[in-house]
């Protein structure tokens, strides 16, 4: 019997940040939160579980990875095997086009692929909210990226309660993103540890206390497709997540110079008339939202901004699943 399954999964941009946890071993946010999953970009992940026990093996866009990333890709699959009652060694191949460690979420596309890959693989007949669930325990913002479209993640108190659902499909709002990439390094310092700081930031109660109301002002302008309300709340709780950030011990910084001026030509341009609003993830590229009709206009004007390496752009994605093996 071949245990051996691929799935495919989209990363997704937030509307409304997670940031921090209430348990950082369950990742159990502080808050809510809200994204749009990004279409154009996508993780293809084939897992394959052998009869003899060992460690896993990680093969990164063709190449044989070790240390801490194939750490975490073991303590993922890990779950699985305790869910399915097997303990064979696994084989992981994961090809992706999302630059890695720069603010694009692309553990979040990673664990959502490897959680519907490695539940089909050990034959596991999963929900998509306990797929949800189970790509969360991998990356918390992985678990967003498993339901299709614009998707919210309840926060929830326990394991069981803390999943996303899609609150909307791809086909609801022709909304795109413009990713403004400053800057291609490894961030130095890793979303994981972030979220072990937060809580040491002054602001941190303040941004989880006002939250909820984000994530329902956020989802109104969404059913609605309102895109000034949109722009108006995703910016302010972008800025809340890097102020968080900036005041935590020790400070986190993330942004970049060239971050600084993108944001600035953006304000520039929505007073200009122009409807895009900004927001940044854990890192210095700026994602640019707007309708689909100003993506062309927007990725024109962004290339030009002193800084601006190059430009990627996404409309809204479908949920994680299943693809035949390659
Ligand atoms: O899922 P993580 O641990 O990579 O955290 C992601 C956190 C942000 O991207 C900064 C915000 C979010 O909600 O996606």
């Amino acid at each position: 019997m071949t245990r051996r399954a691929t799935a495919q999964a989209h990363p997704n941009i937030a509307f409304i940040k997670y940031w921090g946890n209430r348990d950082d071993r369950l990742r159990l946010p502080a808050n809510p939160s809200l994204s749009m999953n990004l279409g154009a970009l996508r993780t293809v992940a084939t897992v394959t579980f052998l009869e003899e026990e060992g460690p896993d093996a990680l093969i990164l866009n063709g190449i044989r990875v070790e240390g801490p990333a194939r750490d975490r890709v073991e303590a993922f699959l890990d779950h699985v095997r305790e869910m399915a009652g097997f303990r064979g060694k696994a084989v992981v191949e994961s090809r992706t086009d999302i630059p890695a460690g720069v603010g694009l979420a692309s553990s979040a596309a990673a664990f959502a692929a490897l959680a519907v890959a490695a539940a089909a693989a050990l034959g596991l007949d999963l929900s998509e909210r306990e797929l949800s669930i189970l790509a969360r325990l991998g990356s918390g913002s992985a678990c967003r990226s498993v339901p299709p479209g614009f998707v919210e993640w309840v926060a929830g108190d326990r394991h069981e309660d803390s999943y996303a659902y899609s609150i909307a499909p791809p086909e609801h709002w022709a909304l795109w993103d413009v990713i403004a990439i400053v800057s291609e390094q490894h961030k130095a310092v890793s979303s994981s540890e972030g979220h072990r700081r937060a809580a040491t930031s002054p602001l941190h109660a303040l941004r989880v206390a006002t939250a909820p109301e984000r994530v329902a002002r956020c989802r109104e302008a969404i059913r609605r497709r309102d895109f000034e309300s949109l722009a108006e709340i995703v910016e302010t709780d972008a800025i809340w997540m890097h102020a968080v950030m900036m005041t935590s011990r020790p400070p986190l910084f993330y942004w970049e110079p060239a971050t600084i001026t993108v944001l600035q030509a953006v304000r520039r341009w929505r007073d200009e008339g122009l409807p895009v609003a900004f927001t940044l993830d854990a890192g210095p590229n700026v994602h640019v939202l707007c309708p689909r009709e100003a993506a062309d206009e927007v990725a024109r004007r962004l290339e030009q901004v002193p800084g601006v390496q190059r430009v990627l752009t996404s409309g809204p994605g479908g949920g994680a699943c299943r693809i035949p093996d390659s």
